[in-house]
């Protein structure tokens, strides 16, 4: 078994980087700033995430958090730190929601959507991403896939100047072609992580699946 290979997953040809040039972040609608988060629920919503970050300290955000194993963990473990999770399953924020202590908060939403029109810049002083869904099929794989020119940028302008990105993903492909997108960043060392592990970490655990793992920080504005 070779890293990259769907493990666990329907059988399908190797991951390959999405076709969308580094200079085209038009083509990801949830990159360019939206208004859904200026009106009735939605803006409600943003407002509590906004207040929950206006709190005093630092503060990480997840993306993809699913059963938020890693986030409570990490918020039990950290209780001077905020912890915002966001995940686009409802019923898995749902389900978190009661478990979590004050100092987490997990939110339905695109994490792009997010950092591309709600979060202040230079608030976050860790990003992590546990294993993004690598979407095997072709059908708008550009427009799902979480990583991309825009979305790295947004990263770059949610972090603190001395914040990280944390990424972990056996799909190796997707992992060097992140290298790419944040060749002008800083490998650094990994953050808090805490005990727990993810759904999908498990697995590779189990499996004997490789892993791969980087951490960056970005580069001066
Ligand atoms: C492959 S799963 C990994 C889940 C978990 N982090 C783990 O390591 O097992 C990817 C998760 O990211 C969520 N997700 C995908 N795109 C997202 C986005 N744009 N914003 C927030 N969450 C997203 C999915 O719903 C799913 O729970």
């Amino acid at each position: 078994m070779t890293p990259g290979d769907p493990v666990g997953r329907l059988p399908h040809a190797p991951w390959k980087p999405p076709s969308h040039a580094p200079e085209d972040p038009d083509r990801i609608p949830a990159m360019n700033g939206s208004h859904l988060f200026r009106a009735g629920r939605y803006a409600a919503e943003a407002a509590e995430a906004l207040a929950f970050l206006a709190q005093p300290g630092e503060a990480t955000l997840e993306i993809g958090f699913d059963h938020g194993m890693c986030l409570a963990d990490r918020a039990r473990r950290w209780p001077d730190t905020l912890h915002l999770g966001l995940e686009i399953r409802e019923a898995r924020v749902n389900a978190l929601r009661p478990h979590l202590t004050p100092n987490a908060l997990a939110w339905r939403a695109d994490a792009r959507t997010v950092l591309g029109s709600v979060l202040p810049a230079g608030r976050l002083t860790t990003i992590y991403v546990f294993f993004p869904d690598p979407i095997w099929t072709e059908t708008n794989r550009d427009r799902r896939l979480l990583f991309s020119p825009a979305f790295v940028s947004l990263c770059a302008r949610a972090l603190k100047p001395d914040g990280a990105l944390y990424l972990a993903t056996d799909v190796e492909p997707y992992f060097r072609w992140v290298e790419t997108l944040v060749a002008s960043w800083s490998p650094t060392v990994a953050p808090n992580l805490g005990t727990e592990l993810s759904r999908r970490e498990r697995v590779c655990k189990r499996d004997g699946i490789a892993v791969c793992r980087g951490t960056w920080q970005p580069p001066a504005p």
